[in-house]
């Protein structure tokens, strides 16, 4: 039987009727058209489905969407509501040279943010630790660490 929940996404309310055994992901991506946040290995081993909930990161393939009633979340899609200005994230990722098929970049960009929210001036260490959950196939990683640390100058000078 379908569950009434109430989902704030990057600032938007929904309110939906969903099976209780459905993911996060699954909603997000079929229900709510938010494919920004993508689907990998479906096993909470890959990261590629990173997104917040009340301003932590979670994996949304592990996350059932009734576990989520109530609660904010940011998808990729919100880094950029506008859709013109981009999240110093973003910027920096693109400037860098951080993203080769994209497929990861959702979900690193979101355990980026969960990390700059805490600390501008991670070290190689810290930004390594705090993507250590997302696999990348294509950059080899170097140009992601380069452009998180930059991301964390960018936010550090908008403040
Ligand atoms: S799709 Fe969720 S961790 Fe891989
Ligand atoms: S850019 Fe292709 S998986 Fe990371």
């Amino acid at each position: 039987m379908k569950q009434e929940i109430s989902l704030k996404v990057n600032g938007d309310i929904y309110d939906l009727y969903v099976e209780p055994w459905r993911t996060l992901n699954e909603v997000l991506r079929e229900d709510l058209n938010l494919t920004g946040t993508k689907l990998g290995c479906g096993s909470g081993d890959c990261g590629a489905c990173t997104v917040m909930i009340d301003g932590k990161s979670v994996s949304s393939c592990l996350t059932l969407a009734v576990e989520a009633d109530g609660k904010e979340i940011l998808t990729v899609e919100g880094l950029a509501p506008s859709g013109e200005e981009l999240h110093p994230i973003q910027d920096a990722f693109i400037e860098k040279g951080a993203i080769q098929c994209g497929f990861c970049t959702p979900g690193m960009e979101l355990s980026a943010l969960n990390l700059l929210n805490s600390n501008l001036d991670p070290n190689e260490k810290e930004i390594r630790h705090a993507i250590s959950g997302n696999l990348c196939r294509c950059t080899g990683y170097n140009k992601i660490v380069d452009a998180i640390a930059d991301a964390g100058q960018r936010m550090k000078s908008q403040q």
